[in-house]
C-alpha cells in the first residue's frame, strides 16, 4: 500500500532518543517513506528547554510549549513520548494521546512496566497503537521478535543482559581488574554511566525491561513488583577474579520462566559459563535469550542504549503505523493475559557461588562447612584467598546443583556469626 498522505509526528521530548529521532528521519527520510509506503513526517515538538542547542536543526519544526495540547490537534496522528519517568508529563501525555484515539509511540521502560497494563487497555478500547520497541534493548528488535518472529511457541525461559551500564561497568572490572567504585567514575565521566546510576546499577533499568520481555513472552500480564532485583554495586574485583578461574564471567542477567509452581522474576549478576554467548557479550551490548518449544534457543545481541540505535527502533514503531501494521501491545488482547503468581524461588535449583569475607582464624572455614552442611548444601569447589588490607579472608564457593532454599537456609545459619566481616555475596550460576 502507497499513499501521499504523511503520517504526521509530535515529538514530545528532545534529548538523546528525540534528537536521534530526528536525524534519523532526516537521513533516512526517502528509504523510510518508501519502506513504509508513504512519508513520515514531523508536524510539532515539544521538550522544556526552547533555547536549548540540541545539535540538530530544529527550525522546520513547529515548538509547542503546552505538550497538553497535542493529543487535541488534528494534524498530529501519532505522538511520540520521549521524556521518560514512570510517572509525571510522560504518563499523562499517554493517556491523553490514547483517549484522543491516537497512536502512541515511546522508549520509556519505567512506564511501561509500571502502567502498561493499563496503557494496553486504553490502547485495545481505542483501537490504536502503542508500540514501545525501544523500551527493551534500544536497537534490538527483540520485541518485535517474541511479539512477531516467535509468536507461535510457547516460550519457557526468558534471560539476558538488558542493562548496558552494569555490563560495561562488569566486563571493565574483568578486563582491568579494576574496582567497581573506580570503573563507575569512569564511566561516569565517559558519560557511559549517569551522575544518579542507581537505577541502573542496583537492577531496576533491567527489572522494568524484563517484566516487560516475561509479559510477551509468557503471555502473562505485566508484573513488575514481583521481580525480585539485586544490582552489581557488591560485586568485587576478587569475585569476577574467582568466577574467571572457575571458568565463569558475572554478568547482571534478568531471567524469568514460567511454568506451573507461577512465574519467576529476577535481576541478579549471575556467574555465566564461558562457553555461554552471554559470556561474550561485552562492553555496553545488550543481548536477550529466549527458549521456544519449537524454535528452540533465540540470541538477540545489539546496542541497547544511545541516540543511533533507540532511534532506530522508535522509527521502526512508526513505520509499522505507517503500514497501519500493529496489534495488541502485550502481543494478545489484555483480557486474555494470565495472572501468574510468584514463583517460589526457594524450589528452584541450580549451582551457586558464595563468598565469605571472614576473620583471619582457625575454625571458620569448618564453620561455613558445617553450615552448608546442615543445611543440606554440597560444595563443589571452595576457594581461600589470604588477607587482605582489613585483615579479612575470602572464602568463595560453589556449590553442586541443589534447591535455592538450601542455600538461604546456609545464609541464616551463618547469619550473625562474629567470623564474617560483611555481608555474603550469592550469585547464582546460569547452566
Ligand atoms: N538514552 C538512551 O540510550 C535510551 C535507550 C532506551 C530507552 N531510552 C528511554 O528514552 C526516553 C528518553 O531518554 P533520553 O536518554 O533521550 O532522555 P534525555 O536525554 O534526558 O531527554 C529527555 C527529554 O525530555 C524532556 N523533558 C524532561 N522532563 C520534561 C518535562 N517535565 N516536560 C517536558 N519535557 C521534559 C527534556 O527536555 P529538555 O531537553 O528541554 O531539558 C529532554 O528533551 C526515556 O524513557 C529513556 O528511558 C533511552
Amino acid at each position: 500500500m502507497t499513499s501521499d498522505r504523511p503520517l504526521r509526528l509530535a515529538i514530545a521530548g528532545l534529548g538523546t532518543v528525540g534528537g536521534g529521532v530526528i536525524r534519523l528521519l532526516e537521513t533516512n527520510k526517502a528509504l523510510i517513506a518508501r519502506r513504509a509506503g508513504r512519508p513520515i513526517v514531523v508536524t510539532a515538538i515539544s521538550a522544556r528547554d526552547r533555547n536549548k542547542d540540541r545539535g540538530v536543526d530544529l527550525s522546520a519544526y513547529e515548538w509547542v510549549d503546552d505538550m497538553g495540547t497535542l493529543a487535541g490537534r488534528d494534524d498530529v496522528d501519532v505522538i511520540v513520548e520521549l521524556i521518560g519517568g514512570a510517572d509525571g508529563p510522560a504518563l499523562t501525555l499517554a493517556r491523553q494521546c490514547l483517549a484522543a484515539g491516537k497512536p502512541f509511540v515511546t522508549a520509556n521502560k519505567a512506564m511501561i512496566a509500571h502502567h502498561g497494563m493499563d496503557l494496553a487497555h486504553a490502547a485495545e478500547k481505542a483501537d490504536v497503537a502503542l508500540k514501545y520497541e525501544a523500551a527493551v534493548a534500544g536497537g534490538i528488535p527483540v520485541i518485535k521478535g517474541l511479539r512477531e518472529g516467535a509468536a507461535a511457541n510457547e516460550i519457557g525461559r526468558v534471560y539476558g543482559i538488558l542493562n548496558g551500564t552494569c555490563n560495561y561497568i562488569l566486563t571493565t572490572m574483568e578486563k582491568e581488574g579494576s574496582a567497581f567504585a573506580d570503573v563507575l567514575r569512569d564511566a561516569q565521566e565517559l558519560g557511559y554511566a549517569e551522575s544518579d546510576p542507581s537505577f541502573d546499577i542496583d537492577g531496576v533499568d533491567a527489572a522494568h525491561k524484563l517484566s516487560i520481555l516475561a509479559s510477551l513472552a509468557f503471555g502473562t500480564a505485566l508484573d513488575f513488583g514481583a521481580v525480585s532485583i539485586t544490582g552489581i554495586r557488591d560485586v568485587l574485583a576478587a569475585d569476577i577474579a574467582e568466577a574467571g578461574a572457575l571458568g565463569f564471567r558475572i554478568r547482571l542477567v534478568g531471567m524469568a520462566e514460567n511454568g506451573p509452581e507461577g512465574l519467576f522474576q529476577r535481576v541478579h549478576p549471575m556467574l555465566v559459563p564461558t562457553s555461554h554467548p552471554l559470556a561474550h557479550t561485552d562492553g555496553a551490548l545488550n543481548a536477550v535469550v529466549a527458549e521456544g518449544n519449537f524454535v528452540g534457543q533465540l540470541f538477540f545481541q545489539g546496542r541497547g542504549a544511545g541516540d543511533g540505535p533507540t532511534a532506530s527502533a522508535v522509527v521502526a514503531d512508526l513505520i509499522d503505523i505507517a503500514r497501519d501494521e500493529y496489534g495488541h501491545a502485550l502481543a494478545m488482547a489484555s483480557a486474555m493475559l494470565e495472572n501468574q503468581p510468584k514463583a517460589d524461588a526457594g524450589t528452584r535449583t541450580g549451582r551457586t557461588y558464595l563468598r565469605f569475607t571472614v576473620q583471619d582464624r582457625p575454625g571458620v572455614l569448618a564453620e561455613i562447612a558445617a553450615a552448608t552442611r546442615d543445611a543440606g548444601v554440597s560444595i563443589e569447589s571452595m576457594i581461600q584467598r589470604g588477607a587482605g588490607n582489613d585483615g579479612g579472608v575470602l572464602v568463595a564457593i560453589v556449590t553442586h546443583a541443589g534447591q535455592e532454599r538450601c542455600v538461604a537456609q546456609t545464609l541464616e545459619r551463618l547469619a550473625g556469626s562474629d567470623s564474617m566481616l560483611a555481608a555474603p555475596m550469592v550469585m547464582h550460576i546460569l547452566d
